[in-house]
């Protein structure tokens, strides 16, 4: 199974200047359940983020001008070649934008967080053909930022 997971805001910003532009707490709740247990794949930039591999799950980086290792930790070059090394595994492409994009062809499912306001940004998650996926409303969460867990299933092609 291959997923993608993300949080955007309504102007579908998922990041800004290396960061994630919002601190809301309790938002990546649902990344903790889902991804633990199985394989992250996320892009260089994004795991400089976070700076360490993730505990309790596997993590691939995307890179080719760095290496990444550790307990649980790989690099592969390409994304092609990190799903090849995650296996039998569920999936979870987690950012950024370039491997969103590159991606989304290949993806069942998307976990999206949508958080509910504008937030200024310089990075994107990709258009994508909404037609092509049943989208599902599994939780509304309320607070000074409000923001919503969905979840995209795509159709049977
Ligand atoms: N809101 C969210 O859910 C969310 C999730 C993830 C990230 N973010 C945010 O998004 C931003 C980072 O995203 P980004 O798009 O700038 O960077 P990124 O995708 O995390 O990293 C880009 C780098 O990853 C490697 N890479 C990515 N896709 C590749 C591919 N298909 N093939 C080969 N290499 C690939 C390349 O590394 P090399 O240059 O080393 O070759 C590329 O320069 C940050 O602001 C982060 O906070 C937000």
């Amino acid at each position: 199974m291959i997923a993608l997971i993300v949080a955007f805001a309504k102007n579908q910003v998922i990041g800004d200047k290396g960061h994630i532009p919002w601190k809301i707490s309790g938002e990546q709740r649902r990344f903790k359940e889902l991804t633990t247990g199985n394989v992250v794949i996320m892009g260089r930039r994004s795991y400089e983020e976070i700076g360490k591999p993730l505990p309790d799950r596997t993590t691939i980086v995307v890179s080719n001008t760095a290496h990444f290792d550790g307990e649980n930790c790989f690099t592969a070059k390409s994304l092609m070649e990190a799903i090849k090394l995650a296996g039998n595994k569920d999936i979870y492409i987690s950012g950024g934008a370039r491997l969103y994009e590159e991606a989304m062809p290949l993806v069942e499912k998307m976990y999206i967080t949508e958080i509910d306001c504008d937030i200024k940004g310089d990075t994107y998650f990709p258009p994508f053909e909404i037609e092509e996926f049943v989208k599902e409303i599994n939780e509304k969460c309320e607070g000074e930022i409000p923001y919503t867990y969905v979840t995209y299933t795509r159709k049977q092609r």
